[in-house]
């Protein structure tokens, strides 16, 4: 079986890729910076903004991980009109995988409307598919809003919820839906315990014995409502195992 990872060199792509190197399958990777490290994989160059690179990516493959993503830069570009065109390029393929996110269709942020107009797409094709959503991976909730303390406090909307996975665990479970038939929509993959961003904040002062505070804030309106309700949450599926303290621990180590 040849696979093709897009967007290796993000959070997604280039831990799937660690977990497969060393494995049967003929892997071949792409995304626009080349991934420093992977010489023993074949890397495409091609950028879904332009189409450039595409045909050649996905030319003799059998499965697809699409693990590139744009939130910020050219989110309906990427996530929506190039990626018709990029389906358009698969007839041949006989799964492709798309790691979506829970509670897009819930949440009003515009990158999830985008990511929802993808599923919808994939939907609507022929194409054999799994779409599997996943809660929020720890680094990014780490990286986004507990990075860094401001005069000694980290300053976070408090009540937000967050079920966060360790991505090393969902990129283990997107190569096991490799093995399956597609699915359509697969069910939700969550991490182990849902937690305020406020008790997220002080395990991690407490974990790295720090002398900063947690400031919590809140804001009007719906997202910061709906993260609060936790609709990017789905407590039946709670299915990683690393908890975030446990990710915040191997760091230290
Ligand atoms: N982060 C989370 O917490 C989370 C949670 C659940 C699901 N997901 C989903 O998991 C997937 C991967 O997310 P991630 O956090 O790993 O993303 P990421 O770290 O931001 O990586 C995005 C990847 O996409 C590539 N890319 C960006 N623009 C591109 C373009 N125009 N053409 C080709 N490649 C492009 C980037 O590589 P280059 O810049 O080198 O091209 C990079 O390799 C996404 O579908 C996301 O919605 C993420």
């Amino acid at each position: 079986m040849r696979i093709l990872v897009t967007g290796s060199t993000g959070q997604l792509g280039s831990t799937l890729v660690k977990q497969l190197k060393g494995s049967d399958y003929k892997v071949k990777i792409t995304s626009r910076r080349k991934p420093e490290g992977l010489g023993h994989f074949e890397w495409v160059y091609s950028d879904l903004s332009s189409g450039e690179g595409l045909e050649v990516a996905v030319k003799d493959v059998d499965v697809i991980i699409h693990a590139a993503t744009s939130p910020i830069k050219n989110s309906k570009m990427v996530e929506v009109l190039a990626f018709k065109e990029f389906l358009g390029k698969m007839k041949h393929i006989k799964h492709f995988i798309y790691p979506s996110i829970v509670g897009i269709d819930e949440i009003p942020f515009k990158y999830y409307k985008h990511k929802y107009e993808a599923e919808e797409l994939l939907n609507k094709c022929s194409i054999p598919h799994t779409i599997v959503r996943a809660t929020q991976f720890h680094n990014f909730v780490e990286n986004l809003f507990i990075s860094k303390p401001l005069f000694k406090r980290y300053i976070v909307p408090g009540n937000f919820k967050f079920q966060s996975v360790d991505v090393s665990e969902f990129a283990s479970h997107l190569i096991s839906l490799m093995e399956k038939d597609p699915q359509g929509r697969a069910d939700d993959f969550g991490g182990p315990d849902i937690m305020t961003l406020k008790e997220m904040a002080e395990l991690k002062i407490k974990k790295n014995k720090e002398s900063n505070k947690v400031l919590s804030i809140s804001f009007p309106g719906k997202l910061y409502k709906s993260i609060s309700e936790g609709k990017n949450t789905n407590s039946f599926r709670k299915m990683g195992k690393i908890s975030f303290g446990e990710y915040l621990s191997n760091k230290i180590v």
